[in-house]
């Protein structure tokens, strides 16, 4: 069946190499007549009644909801904010006029959401949740639900379901800029099969990125993720994953951010993983990555084809700028599994961790 794990030895693994197939059922499941994707009616326009979206979420569905928000503020053109669910529950922000609320679980069972869904369906609000569970508490208490068609996700450490989330989310704002006649000037089907494939040659790079966990992270204390922008939020996701699992202490900072407190950490042979799939922050980024070396620092940069140096480490097949996050976490998930594995940590079922949440 669906969830068994068949030849691989984790379902870690089996649910990341299980990624571009995702990609093609998502842009299949979404694809409507003339080749175009769709969203249904009532959720594009319950999106453009909002004067302002609100994305509440935890872990790594939050994580997507912050590549979420990069992509319905680009393409849309609405204002976002993106909360965690347990601090939105106690300390709302004052909200606008016409909110409108997305919430995004994997499991659609996450008590920190769902208390934040009651406070804001009393209120009168609207919600749209993003959910892999069709039937889930989540999606049978908000307004609208759109599924990410992942198949059950069974390891604790999410992986396909990010990728998923990030992919429903540009179809969703896309979708949203079209209907107000916004143009793209790229085609979002297109896009997202270019994705799948170079997916797949990262799937393929699995001995690679064992290296890169061997060299790296064998024996690290400590790991740190650097990027800009996209690759800020997708560096937040690679060491969220790094610490479930491996339970190596690690943190994803902005490069730019780095100087104002963190360099202080940097020490002979830290590992510094650099995301550079962004061409008008590569400079910065370089420049980040450059800094830290001169503490001494060891540096493993994965840029993107087009953006690539000699100094890098990995170079991931080039992709629609806005779409990076969804291969740029594969190396990350990759890395972590086998960081994992080096430290005989238990894959699937990492201590303290539960898969879904389901006490605040
Ligand atoms: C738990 C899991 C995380 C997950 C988070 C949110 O903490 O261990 O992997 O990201 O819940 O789960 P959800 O089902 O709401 O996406």
């Amino acid at each position: 069946s669906d969830i068994e794990k068949g030849t691989y030895p984790h379902y870690m693994l089996k649910e990341i190499d299980e990624q571009p197939l995702v990609m093609r059922k998502i842009i299949q499941q979404y694809q409507g007549n003339e080749n175009r994707l769709t969203i249904n009616k009532e959720i594009v326009e319950a999106m453009n009644a909002a004067d302002r979206i609100y994305i509440v979420a935890a872990g790594t569905s939050y994580h997507a909801g912050l590549v979420g928000k990069h992509y319905i503020e680009k393409m849309a053109r609405i204002p976002v904010e993106v909360h965690v669910a347990s601090e939105f529950a106690y300390n709302m922000p004052i909200l606008s006029e016409n909110p409108l609320f997305i919430f995004i679980s994997q499991s659609g069972e996450t008590a920190d959401s769902r208390g934040v869904l009651v406070q804001v369906k009393e209120l009168g609000h609207k919600a749209l949740t993003i959910t892999n569970v069709p039937g889930s508490t989540l999606s049978r208490e908000a307004d609208y639900t759109l599924l990410l068609h992942a198949g059950p996700e069974i390891a604790v450490a999410s992986t396909k379901a990010y990728t998923a989330q990030i992919a429903v989310l540009s179809i969703l704002a896309a979708v949203t800029a079209e209907s107000k006649g916004i143009n793209l000037e790229f085609d979002l089907i297109q896009e997202l099969g270019i994705v799948a494939n170079a997916m797949e040659v990262l799937c393929d790079a699995k001995e690679e990125m064992e290296e890169i966990a061997r060299e790296y992270l064998s024996t690290t204390r400590n790991c740190f993720f650097i990027g800009r922008t996209l690759d800020f939020y997708v560096g937040l996701e690679g060491a969220l994953k790094l610490k479930e699992i491996s339970y190596i202490q690690a943190e994803g900072f902005a490069g730019g951010e780095l100087k104002h407190g963190t360099i202080a950490l940097i020490e002979n042979g830290t590992p510094i993983i650099a995301l550079a799939t962004q061409e008008h922050v590569n400079l910065g980024i370089r420049g980040n990555v450059k800094e830290v070396v001169a503490r001494g620092a060891n540096p493993c940069i994965i840029s993107m084809k087009g953006l690539e140096e000699e100094e890098d480490r990995y170079v991931l097949p080039t992709v629609n700028e806005m779409l990076t996050p969804l291969v740029s976490v594969i190396p990350l998930q990759l890395i972590s599994y086998y960081a994992a594995l080096h430290r005989d940590c238990d894959v699937d079922k990492p201590r303290n961790l539960a898969k879904s949440v389901t006490v605040e």
